[in-house]
């Protein structure tokens, strides 16, 4: 979550039982190294203290739009113009009404209608509560004005009643406002990402792979997401959770793999191959488990396609591909032939015996070459921080690279 480091959050607190769930809301955007300030309803304060959330977030819970110490400098608009975004969790039916009207009767809907803050509101409520047209009107005013709504998830609720009105999950909630915080660069363009391993079996228990997590290629996905693109990650085996707005698709061989991605990339404007697609697979997969014998086993291995040179040998007009190259030598040399014989646009240079490179670490040690031989070598970063500075680069490809301009 390093892009809320830094940045100021209002979090507005209404009258529901989902309060509870707020005060860890606050803490985890605290600890992503946000200012947090909390706004309280009066009716958020029958169901949670203010004290908890002062704790929690280190400054005193705005609460009183007529209080005389803390309002002697119009408070409330101050707090309006110091937010990077604002986030009101849990939303009941009524602010999201007053919100709707305008109306501005305490602390958190006059910050509400003063802020030019991005505003995220996440619904909580009775399921019918939720569903009634009123509400519902409501929400679509919001989101015509900008308002980007999390919607509550579908459940059991605290009333009794089953269906949508479930306090969204929280990390769904602090993506959106990594979102909210994020420049749309990206808006309405397609990318497809490759992440992980392959599993090549040659019984129904054992197979070829490596040790690929699917960081790298996960963290590529969720930075052009959060830059507004559409995108669809296509992912072998890995133990990641579903990045939040990301189109997953799961497969196991590099043969489905080829699948996937050749039929997303048809109308993708770029596509990034993080995969650690194996190049070889057994002939042969025994139908039953491989019994042991005192005999050694000997398994031939035959290619597997390549996939990206697959793309770069039809590729689409002006689309961008980009491949990664992991070694243990060689680097510059092995990756230029890559980027070159597989018609690449960008490589990202991977060497694999770096301290904090290549599989599995949080952190990555890359070089981004590009066609004309230049080479930006980065330094050792977060896979979050290397996908933004990837990204930039192949934003800034997009915006040269016209349909119909297949020229480089
Ligand atoms: O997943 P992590 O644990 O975060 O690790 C990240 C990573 C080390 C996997 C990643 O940073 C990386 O380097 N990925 C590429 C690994 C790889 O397979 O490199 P390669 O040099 O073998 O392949 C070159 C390019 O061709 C890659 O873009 C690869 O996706 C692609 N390829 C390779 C073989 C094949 N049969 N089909 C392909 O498309």
């Amino acid at each position: 979550m390093e892009r809320l480091r830094g940045k100021t959050l209002l979090v507005g607190l209404t009258g529901g039982i989902a309060a509870y769930k707020a005060a860890e809301l606050v803490r985890l955007l605290t600890k992503s190294g946000a200012g947090v300030q909390v706004v309280m309803t009066r009716a958020a304060q029958q169901f949670i203290t203010p004290l908890t959330l002062q704790a929690l977030s280190g400054r005193p819970v705005l609460t009183d739009l007529f209080d005389l110490g803390l309002e002697s400098e119009i408070g409330h608009i101050q707090a309006a113009r110091s937010a990077d975004a604002v986030i009101v969790a849990p939303a009941t039916a009524n602010v999201l009404a007053k919100m709707a009207a305008g109306i501005a009767d305490d602390y958190l809907t006059t910050v509400l209608l003063a802020t030019e803050a991005p505003v995220i509101v996440c619904p909580a409520m009775n399921a019918k509560m939720y569903a009634h047209a009123a509400t519902q009107d409501n929400l679509s005013v919001l989101r015509r004005r900008g308002v980007m709504v999390v919607e509550p998830e579908a459940g059991s609720l605290a009333c009794g009643e089953e269906g949508p009105g479930r306090l969204a999950d929280l990390s769904l909630i602090v993506e959106a406002a990594c979102r909210a915080l994020t420049p749309q660069t990206l808006s309405g363009a397609r990318i497809v990402v490759s992440a992980g391993p392959t599993w090549e079996p040659f019984d129904p228990v054992r197979f070829i792979t490596n040790p690929s997590s699917g960081k790298m290629g996960f963290a590529l996905a969720l930075e052009a997401s959060r830059r507004g693109a559409h995108v669809d990650l296509v992912t072998g085996p890995t133990a990641l959770a579903h990045p939040p707005f990301v189109a997953t698709h799961r497969v196991t061989t590099a043969r489905d793999m080829e699948q996937a991605v050749k039929a997303l990339a048809r109308d993708a404007q770029a596509v990034i191959m993080a995969a650690a697609v194996s190049d070889y697979r057994p002939e042969d997969t025994a139908p039953q488990k491989i019994k042991k014998s005192d005999d050694d086993l000997v398994i031939r291995l035959v290619r597997n396609p390549d996939i990206l040179a697959g793309l770069g040998a039809d590729k689409q007009p002006g689309q961008i591909l980009v491949g990664f190259a992991a070694e243990t030598e060689q680097l510059l040399e092995n990756a230029t032939e890559k980027l070159r014989k597989k018609n690449l646009d960008l490589i990202v240079a991977n060497d694999l015996t770096q301290p904090g490179a290549g599989f599995r670490c949080d952190t990555n040690v890359v070089k981004i070459l590009d066609r004309s031989g230049g080479v930006e070598a980065l330094p050792c970063l977060s896979k979050e921080e290397t996908a933004r500075r990837i990204l930039d680069r192949i934003e800034a490809l997009m915006r040269i690279t016209k349909p119909g301009s297949d020229s480089r």
